[in-house]
């Protein structure tokens, strides 16, 4: 199996890198931009590896992903690169657009080019898995759970850029009969997670003594998942999911942000004992313009059609991740000395 992940030096991509080319054994090309996000370290395990191959190159540019496609040859592109942190895209949407929305277009065009023209075994049997997020049906009541059918209602730019991306990839199925299923996933955490989201952010003052800062009273709800189970998950939609589809990923692990800081708190307080208990620095802050209060998946889709199950629950998940963020200070230090933890998205500071 040739396979393309894009967005692949990510913090998902990795993942997804990782279980493909150790796990599956596949024949993988990774193809990333390496923006801030992107970080080559994360795929130390997978480096020199005979099938996994790294090209530096932008989804916008559509002669590179023409010529990359042509020439792997590949049986799957699995489509992740993006730019994904809602904070950023309050005060810079332009990039969001560019590489989310435009990014996405050239890449289908580019997979287009090279499918049509593939003979009838491979055309059929080729697949392009557009994975997004469940922040494109907006936010929830106190009830109620995002599914298949529910209506999109993004409220960021980082989600309005995800459902224009959606709608491009649902029409070129439609329209070209590219063979195009999309995945939406609920938040995600684990190991190799960028240190400006919540829970590596959390660990990572919360071990250095810093103040943990809470946006809003910590009420905003997120259903998490651990990023190996997302891996696995993108792994079996793009293998058994049905063309034109959409599966909902997510881990039936609902908590409101502050549980997850405290949380976080006492695991580390367990592993790593500090003077005082570590909940102490908790500070509340401005919350974030348009914050979406509650987002919870129904994944009944992709559990009783595809058969995928969460292996990690929250406390399992958490305790893993906090472990690896103990053990793995070489990966996430030289990443706190470039990007100094500083707030993003807040509208005076975008005007100023
Ligand atoms: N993180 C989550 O909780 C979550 C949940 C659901 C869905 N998603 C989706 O999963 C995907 C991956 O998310 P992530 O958290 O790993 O993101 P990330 O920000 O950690 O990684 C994005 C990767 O894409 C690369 N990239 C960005 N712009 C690019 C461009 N123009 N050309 C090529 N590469 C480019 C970056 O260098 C980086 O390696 C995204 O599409 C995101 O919308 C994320």
């Amino acid at each position: 199996m040739r396979v393309i992940v894009t967005g692949g030096a990510g913090f998902i991509g990795s993942a997804l890198v990782r279980h493909l080319v150790l796990e599956k054994g596949y024949e993988v090309l990774n193809i990333d931009a390496l923006t801030y996000a992107g970080n080559e370290a994360s795929l130390h395990s997978v480096d020199g590896k005979r099938n996994y191959r790294f090209l530096h190159a932008n989804i916008c540019d559509r002669g590179a992903m023409e010529g990359a496609i042509n020439d792997f040859a590949p049986d799957w592109i699995m489509h992740l690169a993006a730019e994904s942190h809602v904070d950023r895209s309050i005060t810079g949407a332009a990039e969001f657009i560019q590489t989310n929305v435009v990014g996405t277009f050239n890449l289908l065009e580019a997979a287009r080019g090279y499918w049509s023209k593939l003979g009838a075994d491979r055309r059929s049997a080729f697949r392009f898995l557009h994975v997004s997020t469940d922040e494109v049906y907006g936010s929830l009541g106190e009830d109620g759970l995002f599914t298949e059918e529910t209506a999109y209602d993004p409220s960021s730019p980082y989600s309005a850029s995800k459902a224009s991306s959606d709608h491009l990839a649902m029409a070129w199925q439609r329209t070209y009969g590219l063979p195009v299923v999309i995945s939406n996933c609920s938040n995600n955490y684990g190991p190799y997670h960028f240190p400006e989201k919540l829970i590596p952010l959390t660990i990572l003052n919360a071990l250095a003594g810093e103040q943990l800062p809470v946006y809003g009273k910590g009420e905003n709800v997120r259903d998490w998942l651990y990023v190996e189970d997302h891996a696995r998950a993108l792994d079996i939609i793009i293998e058994r999911g049905r063309l034109g589809q959409t599966y909902n990923v997510g881990g039936r692990n609902e908590r409101r942000n502050i549980e997850v800081v405290k949380r976080i708190c006492e695991v580390l307080d367990d592993f790593v004992p500090a003077n005082r208990p570590r909940h102490e620095l908790i500070s509340y802050v401005t919350d974030r313009p348009g914050h979406d209060a509650r987002y919870a998946i129904d994944a009944s889709k992709l559990e009783i059609e595809l058969g995928w199950r969460a292996r990690e629950n929250f406390d399992t998940g958490i305790e893993k991740t906090v472990r690896w963020y103990l053990e793995n200070e070489w990966w996430w230090q030289p990443l706190r000395e470039t990007y100094a933890g500083h707030r993003l998205g807040l509208l005076d500071k975008a005007r100023a």
